[in-house]
């Protein structure tokens, strides 16, 4: 390898967000982009949302709805290290673009509101990243509120997500006695200091040794007494720290603050960049991996979007590089279509501004111009003949049968309902009865109904009408001899199929399902689509 290669690689961090709307997800972001000197004020990646919203015609509807339907990604160097966070939709539904952009991510951040504790979309998003088995560290946010005791958001993430926390620090005093965290491996006291203008600039802080006489100087006695004894109680009870163990996202270590004032942001930055992984190598379909060190480029695109820019009718793909170096307007290999593009008009983004960029490194995130060739899960590599293990597409939970409000204007619709598949916004489904032509689109959130019925209307045209269907869930059927025919509606499921041809069957809920699972055990139910390579499952991510 290189020794600029070598060099890049190891400065790298790439990672996303995952929690519950309102845990704090956008304070936390903002406040990373603090430390790490990308923005000089907090309040300004808010106020900057807000000013996008008077220019981008086709965001009305996060204006109107006050949300975020897109995502970005946010590159900014913190002391070495040069850090990608890919950030997610935030809003109270989400869609599958948020479980892609996790393909792209070789760690995650779960963020958890120390009041609320797990709650239920982070959940799902944590599902995912065990699937994927990636490194996932805990930060539990606003304790400048009265929340629960630590020791119980510890056993709530065992008890509903099955992992074991490793408190890295641990909080002094909670709400308006937050004072500080212990870092257990240094055995030292960061006490902040709550003067200051409302977490807007970094947080003054003091460290002082556990052991040093001058620990009285900056906690009460009560509070030295109670922070001795939950350290002991740790010691002895909890389990030893082992870096394997986080690598393969076996536990999690635990971090405690308040992204609002800023208290613990950078405790939990400055080890969480020391423990997150290098960027990971991935999965081809030859079954062996690409290593980032290796010389040639190569990357996968994971997220499609479309009209960011309505006076451009403009499309971005965003690809993560795996391997080697990126140069703009480099040639690479395209291994769906077979042939050698060019890639063109690079940029990067750094809080939901686009720069245009020179090279990129594995790790890092670029947005491709795409004139229409590229699709979530394409291979663009310097060498042929390879490509990366697919991008999944999981299991919608909304249903609507789309109609095109005016039949002359089914063209349109279809065009816009293809352009949304592609970018990953809707699955379309086929009916397989007889004589039920109109598609079903299915979602994952059930507010991108609501972006798909605005998007098509103000970019394609067409008004449309969506029946809504009563299932919650969609399989992809695998079996040797599944008859979709034989499957077909019974008043609590029904057969379709996806884009690929593959079969599905709609169920109305948790109970058809376990039925249709019982009565036949030879077939498997997939909540995530299966690759197929000469019609045999090579990959069915299990979630
Ligand atoms: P999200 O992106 O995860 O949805 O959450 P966001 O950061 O928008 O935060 C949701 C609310 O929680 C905001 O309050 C935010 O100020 C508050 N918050 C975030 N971190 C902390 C924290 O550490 N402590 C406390 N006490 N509150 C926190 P809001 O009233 O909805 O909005 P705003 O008027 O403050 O912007």
């Amino acid at each position: 390898m290189s020794n600029e290669l070598e060099r890049q690689v190891a400065r790298r961090r790439t990672f996303a967000i995952i929690s519950h709307p309102d845990a704090g997800k956008t304070t936390l972001t903002e406040k990373l982009l603090l430390y790490g000197g990308a923005i000089h004020l907090a309040g300004s990646v808010k106020a900057r949302r807000a000013s996008r919203h008077a220019t981008s015609d086709w965001m009305e509807l996060e204006k109107q709805r006050g949300i975020s339907v897109t995502s970005s990604v946010l590159q900014f160097d913190y002391r070495g290290h040069a850090v990608n966070l890919l950030d997610t939709p935030g809003h109270q539904d989400f869609s599958e673009d948020t479980y892609r952009t996790l393909a792209a991510a070789d760690a995650a951040v779960m963020l958890i509101d120390a009041a609320k504790g797990v709650e239920p979309q982070t959940k799902k998003l944590f599902k995912v990243c065990r699937m994927r088995k990636i490194p996932i560290f805990t930060f539990v946010n606003k304790l400048d509120r009265f929340g629960r005791e630590p020791l119980e958001l510890m056993d709530e993430l065992e008890q509903v997500l099955g992992i074991r926390a490793y408190p890295m620090n641990w909080p002094i005093g909670m709400g308006p006695e937050f004072r500080g965290v212990y870092d257990r491996e240094s055995r030292a006291v960061h006490v902040f200091s709550s003067e200051g203008r409302h977490g807007e600039s970094q947080v003054e802080e003091r460290t002082v040794a556990l052991d040093s006489p001058d620990i009285l100087s900056a906690l009460t006695g009560n509070e030295l007494q109670k922070l001795k004894d939950d350290i002991e109680l740790l010691d002895i009870g909890g389990d030893a720290f082992a870096r394997e163990k986080v690598d393969r996202g076996q536990i999690t270590p635990m971090f405690f603050g308040s992204a609002m004032t800023n208290f613990g942001v950078r405790p939990f930055l400055d080890d969480f960049l020391e423990l997150a992984p290098l960027p990971l190598p991935r999965l081809t379909d030859h079954g062996d991996v690409r290593e980032p060190g290796n010389e040639k480029f190569a990357g996968f695109v994971f997220k499609i979007q479309a009209n960011m820019d309505p006076q451009h009718r403009d499309r971005i793909a965003f690809l993560r590089v795996v391997s080697g170096r990126y140069v703009k307007g480099m040639n690479a290999h395209h291994s769906r279509l077979e042939k050698v593009v060019r890639l063109a008009k690079p940029s990067q983004f750094l809080a939901a501004e686009r720069t245009s960029i020179e090279d990129a490194w594995p790790g890092d995130v670029i947005g491709l111009f795409d004139p229409g060739m590229f699709r979530i899960g394409d291979t663009l590599a310097e060498d042929a003949g390879f490509a990366f293990e697919g991008v999944p597409r999981f299991s919608p939970e909304h249903f609507a049968v789309v109609r095109a409000k005016d039949p002359l204007r089914r063209k349109q619709m279809e065009k816009g309902l293809e352009q949304l598949a592609e970018e990953g916004t809707i699955q379309i489904f086929q009916q397989l009865q007889m004589g039920m032509k109109d598609p079903i689109v299915g979602v994952v959130g059930a507010l991108q109904f609501e972006v798909l019925q605005f998007r098509i209307e103000h970019e394609y045209g067409a008004h449309i009408l969506l029946d809504r269907l009563p299932f919650t869930h969609a399989r992809w059927v695998v079996g040797k001899d599944f008859d979709a025919k034989a499957f077909d509606w019974e008043g609590n499921r029904q057969t379709v199929q996806d884009r690929d041809g593959l079969p599905l069957v709609l169920f109305r809920d948790d109970w058809a399902l376990q039925h249709a699972e019982q009565k036949h055990p030879e077939l498997q139910f997939l909540a995530a689509a299966p690759q197929l390579r000469d019609g045999a499952v090579v990959f069915a991510p299990k979630v």
